[in-house]
């Protein structure tokens, strides 16, 4: 994909990477991309750089616009190396000598990923930079999502270049929100949040007050990933703190795995249970499901009952390896409960429940185990399992 101008002067020279499927452990299955932007200005500034392997597409990009070599700031709102994989390359192509404006946390942290060879300029929130006539202010954001996390914003032209915050992992030829499929957008938008921006919700929060203190206002926001906002700013926002308040709705999630069936017919009987109580109920299998849409439907659902069958006096490793990493994003205000059938020791539950409890879940009911094969009598208990997350979910405002 070429240069694309965004507004006067101003331009997208990312990169476009079609065929990535996994994002350290996040499924991609639309791509991504790492967004990029060039100012052209009395001081030409350069906004991010892309993944190191994408770094042709990039420099090619300036390239169509202008010889990189008259870049005079290079600016770098986090260091992760979506964003940076390439700014060592482009650094020595334009001169090492030239500014890198971060965070403070920026500083150290871009030197500990390239080394100190760099001039790098550390600002604090709130400081501005002008490079003609725009002025550029800095806006810490500490944790969003790491700690280096920073936004520069445009007064004159209201543009938020918003880091890694609002983005989408969605490849796409199109630049703007207005331009594609406006379900799958939003689809990819909550993926995200959920995946990414789940455990710094608070921050989230917090940022938003902050902005409005600030009276800042959008025409545009440019996140390093998807398509940049203009049309649906208002409705992305409004998301974004929906999201962040974590309020459990009525759904619940059956996630399990299974060897021999036994599990997954507790966690049919379950779901169908929830299902004729009137609860919104998803029955997800890890044979099929990804971790990270999982997690999607869990940020809004209200319950979750986990089933893991025991394997050598343990979890399942897929049902470890999704529990592993739902703590990780702490979702908030759910409710809990474990199951699972078992051969002669039936640990997994147990264990199951206990991951769940230091995961701030509440647990409605103790962990159900059922020897072998579910009878009619094991079939009840499910069904009274999944009757009682109803209950629960029914008392929810
Ligand atoms: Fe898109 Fe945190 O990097």
């Amino acid at each position: 994909m070429g240069p694309f101008k965004i507004a006067d002067n101003i331009y997208w020279v990312g990169a476009v990477d079609w065929n990535i499927r996994d994002f350290h452990g996040y499924s991609t299955y639309e791509g991504s991309t790492y967004n990029a932007y060039l100012i052209l200005d009395e001081k030409i500034t350069l906004i991010d750089t892309v993944k190191d392997k994408l770094f042709d597409q990039f420099i090619s990009n300036i390239r169509q616009v202008i010889d990189p070599r008259k870049i005079d700031i290079v600016i770098s709102n986090h260091t992760e190396m979506d964003h940076t994989g390439s700014l060592p390359r482009f650094m020595h192509i334009i001169g090492k000598d030239k500014p890198i404006y971060c965070s403070k946390m920026g500083k150290k942290n871009l030197s500990l990923h390239f080394g100190d060879g760099f001039y790098y300029i550390p600002v604090a929130d709130g400081d501005k930079l002008t490079i003609g006539k725009r002025e550029l202010m800095f806006i810490e954001t500490r944790m969003l999502h790491w700690p280096d996390s920073m936004f520069t914003y445009i007064p004159e032209e209201k543009i938020l270049f918003s880091s890694d915050a609002f983005g989408e992992h969605y490849a796409t030829s199109r630049r703007f929100d207005h331009e594609v499929d406006e379900d799958e957008l939003f689809k990819q938008a909550k993926k995200y949040y959920a995946n990414i921006l789940l455990p710094y919700s608070n921050l989230v929060l917090k940022l938003f007050e902050k902005v409005k203190k600030l009276n800042l206002e959008f025409n545009m926001i440019c996140p390093d990933h998807g398509v940049i906002w203009t049309k649906h700013i208002g409705k992305i926002i409004d998301l974004y703190v929906k999201w962040a308040e974590q309020k459990p709705t009525k759904k619940a999630l059956v996630v399990y795995d299974t060897m021999w069936h036994s599990t997954e017919k507790m966690a049919e009987t379950i779901g169908e249970a929830l299902n004729k109580e009137d609860i919104e109920v998803k029955i997800m299998s890890l044979k099929s499901w990804h971790r990270s849409d999982i997690i999607t439907e869990l940020m809004d659902a209200g319950g979750l009952l986990v089933g893991s069958p025991t394997l050598n006096n343990s979890i399942f490793p897929t049902i470890s390896d999704f529990l592993t990493y739902m703590k990780g994003l702490r979702p908030k205000n759910k409710l809990g409960a474990a199951f699972g059938s078992y051969g002669w020791s039936g640990e997994a539950p147990k264990k199951v429940e206990e991951i769940l409890r230091e995961a701030n879940f509440e647990i409605i009911a103790p962990a159900l185990k059922i020897q072998y094969v579910p009878n009619s009598n094991g079939l009840k208990q499910c069904e009274d399992l999944g009757k009682q997350m109803a209950e629960k979910l029914k008392k929810l405002n």
